[in-house]
């Protein structure tokens, strides 16, 4: 069970300390938005380059932007450990994925709420990791939708199927009053912004939820 802490709900003029606070975590979560794909803008390859050089943990780059076909090798190439395209944007999702793992990045896929998880089960071999989005992309702190467990559980199920390693990651709304349905549906991985973020401490956050993952 491994804790992803979102970076969006950090404080911006302040990363490498809110990195620093999280460093019990596995891993830290940095979602790039280009206004295009999600309504929302944030960061982008400069950024995550400066952040790899100071995280003491390593960067799960989460890409809601459009043409990933063009733009996420760069984050492969610049060192991010794990790479999440959004297959809805992806022209040629297997070549993605393929060249992601060349670069020596962690493949991941997302699907968003209303994207139906079965159409892709064949890219399973091509992939580390599937993202299924627990909100609609582009904003933090957004409510929780229960609707997706049933999707994580055939992702999962999926996953078993192959007889892989891939991990099976949840990312919005997850929190204390969640994390548990998401590890009985099947996730292994948690992205959780607010919770960690908003909590007084943000390590001691990360604890909790990986107690609760793992009850
Ligand atoms: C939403 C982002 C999430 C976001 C999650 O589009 O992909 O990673 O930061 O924030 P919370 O955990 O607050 O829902
Ligand atoms: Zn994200």
């Amino acid at each position: 069970m491994q804790i992803s802490p979102s970076i969006l709900s950090a404080d911006f003029a302040n990363l490498q300390s809110e990195l620093d606070a999280i460093s019990n975590a596995d891993w830290a979560h940095v979602d790039v938005m280009d206004n295009h794909f999600v309504p929302n803008l944030t960061l982008g390859l400069p950024i995550v380059e400066a952040l790899l050089k100071v995280s003491p943990i390593p960067l799960d780059c989460h890409l809601m932007i459009e043409d990933p076909d063009r733009w996420a090798p760069g984050y492969a190439e610049a060192g991010a450990q794990s790479v999440t395209f959004h297959v809805e944007a992806a022209r040629d999702p297997r070549a993605l994925a393929r060249t992601l793992r060349a670069a020596g990045a962690r493949a991941g896929m997302a699907v968003k709420p209303g994207t139906a998880w079965a159409p892709y089960e064949e890219l399973l071999p091509e992939l580390d990791m599937v993202l299924v989005m627990t909100v609609e992309p582009g904003f933090g702190g957004q409510s929780f939708m229960a609707d997706q467990m049933p999707k994580v559980a055939q992702v999962r199920e999926a996953v078993r199927r192959n007889g892989g390693e891939i991990w099976v990651q949840v990312d919005g709304g997850v929190s204390a009053k969640t994390i548990e349905q998401c590890a009985d549906a099947g996730a292994d991985v948690f992205v959780a912004g607010s919770a960690v973020y908003g909590a007084e401490s943000a390590a001691a956050a990360v604890d909790e939820l990986r107690a609760l993952a793992e009850s």
